[in-house]
């Protein structure tokens, strides 16, 4: 799926991201500053914040991610979610997150 990063400089980071592959890792691996993935994906760090723009196809997050989310840095708003818990799949093609200021 083509997933597109805006950071906090607002600057655009769009990467073909495969099938089953965390947004984090993609982030990662694409030097998307902001996106640290302390953790490595074990949902314990929230480095990996992000806002899902505009849509909601990555759906809510899950009761231990919502709890890590609120101790997030940057403020949780409507579209946050820990982007180690968003496999890239079909449906997800032509998203944009944005990375949360501050990090
Ligand atoms: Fe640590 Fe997502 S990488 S919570």
């Amino acid at each position: 799926a083509e997933v597109t990063w805006i950071t906090a400089d607002g600057e655009r980071i769009t990467a073909e991201v495969g099938d089953g592959v965390s947004l984090m890792e993609a982030a990662v691996a694409n030097g998307v500053p902001g996106i640290v993935g302390e953790c490595g994906g074990g949902m314990m760090c929230a480095t990996c914040h992000v806002y899902v723009e505009s849509d909601h196809r990555t759906g809510a997050p899950g009761p231990i991610e919502a709890d890590l989310l609120d101790f997030a840095d940057a403020p949780r708003r409507d579209g946050s979610r820990l982007s180690c818990q968003i496999s890239a799949r079909p449906e997800l093609d032509g998203i944009t997150v944005e990375v949360p200021p501050g990090w």
